[in-house]
């Protein structure tokens, strides 16, 4: 939800704004903007619309100026427009800030300042931010921000400069992300390590509540009473390329194809085999007081949420322990039962899901412990768990979740598996069989990747389907799910996902000769139940795809077409039959002439309620 950058340094600020943006721009792609302070002058640039607008406006012009802030937005409060993009300034236009997050009193401390006299001229929260630092200017830049920090309610990641005070820059978080690269007399701000890595790889992440001030050579580090606070930097080893798109026409396609490689990372150093072959979660911190839990808690959204419903079912089967999958927007607000000797598992690909973090303060105040699965080291959510087990994905630049969705998978699958071992459930023979499956399937999914085209060839027919339902049964109900999401956010098909057994409790009746039916049929033991099912909605003149083993013909001569991925043991065939439906969808996408990288609407970290 909108990136911020900001640059300070003896180089050209315009170009490293404007690059750096770039790397932020799945954060928001509503507008862009930038402000600059050159000789005498802020110099404000705006777009509506993505940051290459605001390229083409600035193309013919010299900004001068060697310290700036930029912004690219996701809209809350007022619509996309050249006027509520950011960078916001105060009244005489001298104080300019970024902002990203949401100020829940803007509309209390709109009105008190209205009645001091001042002009608003956009519809935004953030606004207000800019005239309150002005409302408490007496000359000293820090000192007005501190008081402004004070008014303002809601989340916040915050750049701040003044034309009166050119030596710095202000920046300060609170429950949206932050980090600064610490570069050669040079300093940097932005939402995500991604915009830092040409320049840096010596980064501080910033905690709630605190202040950083960026001069060209040092920063300096406070809590919101001002009193100074001791930081170090944390050496970031993300590889440049990796978030780069490497001559793929797409992040997401290239995302897609990285997940042989993500899955074989996240299993790495987590398999040891001494006699027979066993799961090593010491490095997490994991023993075995873990597995004495009454029952898991899983909370997440989105895709993160759909890992949550693989996992209860690999939980529940693997190891025995009654668990509960919940939305984390939900779950905040409901008055949920749980005790201390539940563990909660939290999933998000960022680590920086408001509603995620929500719920899992909430388990942490009930005295519930955490493990947190993110992909984003040092993220607020890897930071105040008990135990982080990173996906180790890589950056997951497109807003479609596919490779860190996968390794949310594994990382599930090691956990239940370790649980299940801890607890008696599965014995060491079994351990090692499964193992052996795990450690297979990055190669399958190298294989099932090979076969794309065949994917392709069936988007090119069926993109234009006005409707699409993903239906399966266990395992692959979460896929569905999945596949439904997958498909509506990237092509804006309305799609949806039913657990099989209930088409014909309702969502039957939607069925019709513009339907397009995908069956994910991997649970072996259910394979006649799939058979009625598809019968079922093809007499109603849907046309069915399946997508089953390679080496299961039971759905021949029902389905319209068949993708094939390779056997696995059923309980893991979410991380293969998920990737034909991240194939379609992409290839459904760029069949309609979008851009899957950047769905309307939407943004990669969704750090607002
Ligand atoms: C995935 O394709 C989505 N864009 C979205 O549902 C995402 O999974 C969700 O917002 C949760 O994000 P997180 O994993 O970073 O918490």
């Amino acid at each position: 939800m909108c990136g911020i950058v900001g640059y300070i340094g003896e180089e050209q600020a315009t170009p490293v704004l404007i690059n750096a943006l770039k790397k932020l721009e799945y954060r928001g792609y509503d507008s862009a903007g930038i402000a600059v302070l050159g000789d005498e002058d802020l110099i404000i640039r705006k777009a509506k619309g993505a940051l290459k607008f605001l390229e083409q406006k600035i193309a013919t012009e010299i900004i001068q100026g060697t310290m700036g802030i930029g912004h690219t937005r996701w809209a809350t409060h007022g619509e996309p427009s050249d006027v509520n993009s950011h960078p916001h300034t105060n009244v005489s236009g001298k104080i300019a800030i970024v902002h990203n997050g949401i100020i829940e009193n803007h509309a209390r401390l709109k009105s008190m300042l209205e009645e001091g006299g001042v002009t608003f001229k956009s519809q935004t929260d953030t606004e207000v931010v800019a005239h309150l630092i002005d409302f408490f200017y007496e000359g000293d830049l820090f000192q007005a921000v501190l008081e402004a920090l004070k008014k303002i309610e809601g989340s916040y990641a915050l750049a701040v400069i003044s034309q009166d005070d050119p030596s710095r820059i202000i920046a300060v978080r609170k429950d949206s992300p932050l980090v600064i690269g610490k570069g050669e007399g040079e300093n940097i701000i932005a939402s995500d390590v991604p915009a830092l890595l040409e320049y840096t790889r010596e980064v501080y992440y910033l905690e709630d509540r605190e202040i950083a001030v960026l001069y060209r050579d040092h920063v300096e580090f406070f809590d919101t009473e001002g009193k100074p606070v001791e930081k170090d930097t944390i050496r970031v080893e993300w590889d440049v390329a990796s978030a780069e798109k490497g001559g793929y026409e797409h992040f997401m396609l290239k995302e897609i194809h990285e997940q042989p490689k993500a899955l074989t990372d996240t299993l790495r150093a987590r398999i040891k085999t001494y006699a027979s072959k066993t799961i090593h979660l010491e490095e997490i911190g994991f023993d075995s007081s873990w597995a004495e839990a009454g029952r898991v808690i899983i909370t997440a959204c989105g895709t993160a949420w759909h890992a949550g419903i693989v996992g209860k079912y690999a939980f529940e089967h693997f190891a025995r322990i009654p668990v509960d999958v919940d939305i984390a927007s939900e779950y905040r607000y409901r008055d949920p039962l749980f005790n201390p000797k539940d563990i909660f598992i939290i999933i998000s690909q960022s680590g920086e899901t408001a509603d995620t973090l929500a719920a899992m303060r909430m388990a942490r105040k009930g005295g519930a412990r955490i493990i947190a699965i993110t992909n984003v080291v040092g993220s607020t959510l890897a930071r105040e768990a008990d135990l982080v087990m990173y996906t180790w994905a890589g950056p997951e630049i497109a807003v479609a979740s596919t490779k860190a969705f996968t390794t949310q998978l594994m990382c599930v699958y090691l956990i239940a598996l370790q649980f299940g071992s801890l607890r008696g459930v599965v014995n060491e023979e079994d351990l090692s069989r499964y193992i052996d499956a795990l450690e297979a399937i990055p190669q399958q999914a190298e294989r099932l990747l090979a076969d794309k085209e065949a994917i392709q060839r069936f988007a090119a027919h069926q993109f234009n389907k006005t409707k699409a339902f993903f239906m399966g049964r266990l395992f692959d109900y979460a896929i569905s799910l999945e596949s439904a999401l997958k498909l509506k956010e990237i092509s804006y098909t309305h799609s949806e996902a039913f657990a099989a057994g209930e088409l014909k409790h309702g969502p039957i009746a939607l069925v019709d000769e513009s339907t397009l039916v995908v069956a994910i049929c991997t649970q072996e033991a259910l394979f006649d139940k799939m058979d009625s099912n598809i019968k079922e909605v093809k007499a109603r003149g849907a046309t069915v795809l399946v997508i089953t083993y390679e080496d299961v013909s039971y759905f021949d001569a029902s389905a319209d077409g068949i993708f094939r991925i390779p056997h696995t043991i059923d309980a893991f065939s979410p991380i293969l039959s998920v990737i034909p439906s991240q194939l379609y969808a992409y290839y459904c996408s760029v069949q309609r002439g979008l851009d899957p990288d950047k769905p309307r609407n939407l943004a990669k970290s969704v750090t607002v309620e």
